[in-house]
């Protein structure tokens, strides 16, 4: 198997899995008791808590744990909201739907207060002109801005967006799931209020992740009980989890250089490609993007199609639409950035890592240049393969 679906989600590093199964084992404490025992797991969440804090230039106190990337973002856009009951939420057409359906559910409510989308470009960066004129009109409480997009990798302006919000004094969230582990994120720069992380994007387990809050910013929690997490997110803490994850930011702070080494895999296989099929594209060309992300149009091909043949040869990706009960919905991302449907049904991303190999790139190249080759004289442009469903990532 190539698997080229890492964001999506990642392969657990060895040493993270290590470093977890004493937790799911013999130290089993719960970090709340007094006694001994429970210090114990206590002081491993503590250390975890460092390790993650200092993967992004914040101070420890300032990590919240949580379940993953999708709980942060709803804990840090809901709380932030509450505190601005008269103002609403602006965010981007190319969120991840862990904000896009806050949005959306907002624009649902009986308040009156529709949340707004900033638009993006056709290389799919948020339009910072816009964005300083909606925040200028004094409707939003609260902004939020995806740091590097899930499906074309394309990097946002984060540092001026969050400039922008702080000089109209606006709170300022950003999901940075896809960024950090990948690229250099120190909320030290930038007057950040929340910041979102997941565990499972950076070779950590499934299932945990951080907030990242100001330490001068207030913070409303969104689920309560026994008051854990400094009263912030209730709820008997994932040590394993917890400490996986700490591990995964260590290694991955460490590890930031071999995004070089990643970046030229990946233009390694862009140029392959492009090299040996006709009419192929990369969205988000024209921006800085991540450096594991390569997202294709493959002009005339249907990209369920390609998906299954790419599968039965072993390669994993992902589609540029979702499935949902049979239909095919083409990728709200590639429609953002002002392209066809058709084009969204003709994409597919490709997302390496760390443990991708030069020999599966140049293996996964001749498998994409056969497997198109093979719709391209099997189906006419137009007709489409239904595939099972999926959901994005
Ligand atoms: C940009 C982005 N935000 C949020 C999430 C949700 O993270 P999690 O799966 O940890 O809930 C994802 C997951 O794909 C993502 O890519």
């Amino acid at each position: 198997m190539i698997y080229l679906d890492n964001n999506a989600t990642t392969r657990v590093d060895p040493a993270v899995r290590e470093a977890m199964l004493p937790w799911l084992d013999e130290h089993y404490g719960n970090p709340s008791a007094g006694y001994r025992f429970g210090k114990e797991t206590r002081k491993a969440l503590a250390e975890a808590r460092e390790k993650v804090a200092a993967l992004i230039g914040a101070h420890p106190e300032e990590i919240v744990f949580t379940s993953g990337g999708t709980e942060s973002n709803n804990a840090a856009i809901r709380s932030a909201l509450s505190y601005t009951p008269e103002r609403s939420l602006l965010t981007t057409t190319v969120e991840h739907s862990a904000v896009f359906e806050i949005a959306e559910s907002l624009g649902d409510d009986s308040t009156g207060l529709s949340p707004a989308l900033n638009p993006v470009g056709s290389s799919g960066i948020p339009c910072l002109v816009e964005w300083e004129k909606s925040l200028a009109s004094e409707r939003y409480g609260v902004a939020s801005m995806i740091w590097a997009n899930n499906e074309t990798g394309v990097i946002s302006p984060v540092a001026e967006a969050a400039e922008i919000a702080a000089e109209k004094n606006i709170y300022f969230h950003t999901d940075a799931v896809q960024a950090v582990g990948k690229i250099p994120v120190n909320v030290a720069d930038y007057p950040i209020h929340a910041l979102s992380l997941s565990g499972h994007k950076l070779h950590g387990p499934k299932g945990v992740g951080a907030l990242y809050l100001n330490r001068r910013s207030r913070f409303h929690p969104q689920i309560l009980g026994g008051g854990q997490e400094d009263n912030r997110r209730s709820g008997t803490e994932n040590v394993p989890g917890i400490v996986g994850l700490g591990v995964a930011a260590e290694l991955a702070a460490g590890r930031l250089t071999d995004s070089e080494n990643i970046a030229a895999l990946r233009d390694r296989f862009e140029q392959g490609v492009i090299e040996v099929v006709d009419g192929v594209e990369v969205n988000g060309a024209d921006a800085e993007r991540l450096p594991n992300t390569s997202n294709l149009y493959f002009s005339g091909v249907d990209g369920e199609g390609l998906l299954i043949l790419l599968d039965e040869a072993g390669v994993c990706c992902s589609p540029g639409s979702a499935c949902s009960t049979g239909s095919v919905k083409p990728s709200r991302i590639i429609r953002a950035m002002g392209h066809s449907s058709s084009r969204a049904r003709s994409s597919v991303r490709f997302s390496l890592s760390r443990h991708t190999t030069e020999k599966e790139i140049d293996e996964a190249v001749g498998i994409v240049e056969k497997a198109v080759g093979k719709l391209r004289i099997v189906l006419p442009s137009g007709s489409r393969v239904i595939s099972s469903g999926s959901r994005k990532s």
